[in-house]
């Protein structure tokens, strides 16, 4: 039985496999209607989500199959005190494959190692968020036509920011990729993101403090919110959170052909005057979001490719 709990999870030819399958899936939804008949997804959420919750809930539907879930731990078991390792041998008996998210880092880790169904990691604590990963790189390969020999600017909360983990830990696998980062000292990347993927790697980094002064250099721009909820200080979030905002006026200086992801949900790093340049993809992204989700909830259960 396979889960997605990190990047690391998957080959870089399943990878490969996993965005092909998207893409078809892209290209003709409706031959992919029926694959998932009978089956249940379970998505449990201890921790907020719009996109990703209805994200994997929509792919399962798209798919044929139905939804069971709770959508916050005080709707669950978990506020009369059951542990995530009970709770998924329980939803074992329900459902098919489970999507996870969870204010601790690792909780989805301890579920698997006792679950009797898939387990998808869907962000735990300031760790990792591997089907985000899957969107994003859906997204550029889909969008820029390749995954190599891009100048990646990541740009805003890179400490605690998830998605930006499991991006940097997916896009190293790739040749000719060089990382700009760009962050406020105090939300530099973590080290252990530094030594175990980019120094490891010999991947190509630097690290700046303004948008300014690298947006011209970038193929793609991936803003991140400034995360909230991680902060142990209500004071230094006030201090760091309008460290970035892009305008149009920063849109000028960067190429023609640089496109702006985002994870979302948007705070005010991007201004809405953004959205309508054609560079600004991050609402496509969202729709990209539910092929990658159909393409992993196939690949994870072992369901069959419709025949033509
Ligand atoms: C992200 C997350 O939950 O980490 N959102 C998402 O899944 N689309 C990003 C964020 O909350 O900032």
């Amino acid at each position: 039985m396979r889960h997605f709990l990190t990047p690391s999870d998957f080959s870089k030819e399943e990878w490969r496999n996993l965005l092909d399958l998207a893409e078809r899936i892209k290209n003709d939804p409706k031959r992919y209607a029926h694959v998932a008949d009978g089956k249940k997804i379970a998505t449990l959420f201890y921790e907020p989500s719009t996109r990703t919750r209805l994200s994997f809930e929509t792919a399962m539907i798209n798919l044929g199959g139905s939804v069971i879930g709770f959508h916050s731990a005080d709707s669950s078991s978990v506020s009369k005190g059951e542990s995530v390792a009970d709770t998924i041998r329980i939803i074992g008996c329900f459902a098919d494959i489970c999507a996870m998210r969870h204010p601790k880092e690792g909780a989805p880790m301890v579920a698997a190692s006792v679950s009797p169904i898939p387990v998808i990691n869907a962000g735990d604590g300031g760790h990792q968020h591997p089907s985000q990963t899957l969107t994003d790189l859906f997204t550029i390969r889909s969008l820029k036509g390749r995954l190599e020999d891009l100048t990646i600017g990541i740009c805003g909360d890179l400490k605690y920011g998830r998605t930006v983990h499991s991006l940097i830990r997916a896009l190293s696998e790739y040749s000719g990729i060089r990382f700009v980062l760009i962050s406020p000292q105090a939300l530099r990347i973590p080290s252990y993101v530094r030594e175990e993927t980019l120094e490891k790697n010999s991947i190509p980094y630097q690290e700046v403090e303004k948008l300014e002064d690298v947006i011209g250099d970038l193929d793609i721009l991936y803003m991140t919110r400034i995360q909230k909820e991680r902060f142990f200080n209500e004071e230094e979030y006030n201090r760091l959170k309008d460290s970035y905002v892009l305008d149009m006026h920063k849109m000028d200086m960067a190429k023609k052909d640089m496109l702006v992801l985002h994870p979302l949900p948007r705070v005010n790093e991007i201004a809405p005057e953004v959205d309508n340049d054609p560079r600004a993809v991050y609402f496509k992204q969202v729709q990209y979001g539910v092929y990658a989700r159909m393409a992993l909830i196939m690949t994870l259960l072992n369901l069959e490719e419709p025949s033509c």
